[in-house]
């Protein structure tokens, strides 16, 4: 994880990368730095906690120091740190000094014991317990053989095993910034129009400066300078071409917006992104009987189409919604889906038809356990394809085709808006290969047209104030449980991950039928069990389980249909989903129960006080293993 950002070129750099890091704060945020040049030297400001400690000492350094003015600092590098080795401390926090080098980095040094060992044989003396520390030395010991600052780089990278990004610059070379990337940890870079480069761990910090960016490929080293960047082959050095992509999202995308946390705001767009995600993947000029749902990409619709089945592989919020994908393709389409966790799936022998078609699901495209399968899967012959939020994403580059889903950037580390975007591009899916099977599934498309609005027309008023009521009154119990059947099971886990993400308090989601087969033993009084319990065909069999949990002293939240007075009545605790839910299919009650989810683990994190953006321990793209 980490977010790492570099400025080379006319404007205030410290501005830049102390606004860089806090829209990469996502990636990690236990601790901070920032180096500036300064004169000839490099100056480093570093520390633990929150990028605002750094801001204060930058500000500090700018009053007290002679000469302190920060706004004739141009060139500069940042990092926001998740730790990985050694602890979050000053001393751990990047960037890292080994003599005239600086540097930050992203990733892990996989051969860290071994190398260190080396370098302390050959007299270095590492100051923190870090991996990235090493990588100075070896730039630091090619530099002093005589090598350039991006040639060192270089061949610091044939001693280092693993996956990492770096940016890296040297006293002996000021004015230069030299970024390099092999593996999994991404890195985009820009040219400023006013003259510089700008390197980052992805596209926000690039927006205030240009959206024309450049997606650094593992194996490149771009190297930096106040007239643009350039890009060399990291094995050989040869200069190399690379293109420039055009950004969609605006600067104003990347506030709140009014709203008091990101994930808030999020929660809101929900609305937004789904009709945005729906008019991303269609071509609506080719819709019709009989395909209501006609891919703009040719190439997804042919990869789909040719599925002897699918493997859907993913993690976290995107594996719940992968569950969900595996209920309407199978529903729909008649085919067969599995549904893995990518953890999981990497390290076993699994086993897939020469036809398989495996779909990994990331809002990041960027988890390193999903990529590896996209890798392994396609060493295996078969076709994968990427259902991703961020353009230039790895993913969007390595799997054989991509979807992307359009929700905008996501900034609160707990997925919201990029998981129901999620569900939308399945149920798609589902919907296509179902048409294609002959099925009629026009009035499907239909109710997908009413499902944002019926879903805007409630979230900002009545569901926000009733999961803040209901909130109030459950947030003293011991431990929760969300029950849910059919197309609520998902939601049921996806509710129960939300709360331990965001409030940290105990939340188990199990499917209703398991209940009895060993988590029931938990129930008492002290425990509230969330019932998801739309009108749908598994309302029965789900009001049976509210039953027995109320039986054995549950205190019962249930989410339903407005007009359900049977579940209102046996429930202590009750929120309605939006009326005119209940007209439209079974398959979209987890687009209204999702968002009502969300707004009550958000307001039990409020209660509890945490820091609902940036939960403790977490980070929203797991670049490592
Ligand atoms: C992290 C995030 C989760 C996310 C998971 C998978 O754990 O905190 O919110 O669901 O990664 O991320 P991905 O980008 O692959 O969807």
């Amino acid at each position: 994880m980490c977010g790492i950002v570099g400025y080379a070129g006319k404007r205030a750099a410290v501005d830049i990368l102390i606004r860089g890091l806090k829209r990469l704060e996502y990636r990690g945020y236990d601790s901070s730095g920032i180096a500036f040049v300064r004169g000839d030297r490099i100056e480093i400001i570093k520390s633990e906690g929150r990028i605002d400690n750094v801001e204060k000492m930058a500000a500090k350094f700018a009053e007290t120091s002679p000469g302190g003015n920060l706004n004739d600092v141009h060139f500069g590098i940042g990092h926001t740190r998740w730790a990985t080795h050694g602890k979050p401390t000053t001393q751990n926090a990047h960037p890292h000094r080994t003599g005239h080098v600086v540097l930050v980095h992203n990733g892990i040094i996989e051969n860290y014991q071994e190398l260190k060992k080396k370098l302390v044989a050959r007299g270095h003396q590492p100051q923190s317990e870090t991996d990235s520390e090493l990588f100075g030395f070896l730039v630091l010991e090619e530099m002093e053989k005589g090598a350039s600052l991006m040639n060192g780089v270089r061949l610091a990278f044939d001693s280092v095993e693993g996956a990492c990004s770096v940016v890296v610059m040297s006293e002996r070379e000021l004015g230069v910034l030299v970024g390099a990337r092999r593996g999994g940890s991404p890195l985009v870079a820009a040219i400023d129009p006013e003259g510089g480069a700008i390197l980052a761990s992805d596209a926000q910090p690039l927006i205030d400066i240009t959206r024309e960016v450049i997606f650094v490929e593992q194996g490149d080293v771009v190297v930096g300078d106040s007239k643009g960047v350039h890009f060399f082959d990291l094995k050989s050095g040869a200069p190399i071409q690379r293109k420039t992509t055009r950004l969609d999202w605006s600067v104003e995308t990347l506030s709140k917006q009014g709203f008091a946390h990101y994930m808030l705001k999020e929660i809101h767009e929900q609305p937004t992104a789904l009709v945005d995600t729906f008019n991303g993947l269609l071509d609506l000029a080719k819709r019709g009987d009989p395909d209501p749902f006609p891919f703009a990409d040719r190439e997804v619709a042919k990869l789909l189409e040719s599925a002897s089945d699918i493997v859907l592989i993913a993690c976290g919020t995107s594996w719940h919604a992968a569950l969900l994908g595996k209920y309407w393709i199978e529903r729909w389409a008649g085919v067969r889906v599995s549904v893995e966790l990518a953890s999981e799936f990497r390290y076993r022998q699994p086993v897939l038809a020469p036809q398989s078609l495996v779909i990994a699901l990331s809002q990041s495209g960027e988890t390193a356990d999903t990529l590896a399968v996209v890798r392994q899967v396609n060493g295996l012959g078969n076709k994968t394809m990427g259902i991703t939020n961020v353009r230039g994403s790895t993913l969007s580059r390595e799997a054989t085709a991509v979807l992307y889903t359009s929700a905008g950037p996501e900034i609160g580390v707990a997925a919201t808006k990029t998981f129901s975007a999620q569900l939308l591009s399945l149920l798609i899916i589902a919907g296509h290969l179902g048409s294609k099977k002959g099925r009629k599934l026009e009035p499907v498309f239909d109710e997908l047209l009413r499902v944002p609005h019926l879903l805007a027309g409630e979230l900002a008023g009545t569901l926000a104030s009733r999961a803040h009521a209901v909130a109030k009154a459950i947030a003293g119990y011991k431990g929760f449980f969300f029950i849910g059947r059919g197309y609520s099971f998902p939601i049921a886990l996806e509710g129960a991950l939300k709360l331990k993400e965001i409030a940290y308090v105990h939340a188990e989601g199990y499917a209703g039928g398991e209940l009895k087969h060993g988590p029931i033993a938990m129930i008492d009084p002290n425990m509230v069990v969330v019932v998801l319990a739309p009108r749908d065909s598994w309302r029965e069999k789900t009001l049976s389980n509210l039953e027995e949990v109320k039986a054995r002293g549950a205190v019962v939240l249930a989410i339903g249909d407005p007009s359900d007075e049977a579940l209102k009545q046996a429930s202590h605790h009750w929120i309605a989903l939006p009326e005119g839910a209940r007209e439209l299919d079974e398959c979209w009650a987890p687009f209204f129960l999702s968002p009502v989810v969300q707004l009550l683990s958000y307001e039990l994190a409020l209660l509890k006080g945490t820091d609902v953006d940036k939960p403790r321990n977490l980070a929203k793209s797991v670049t490592v293993e």
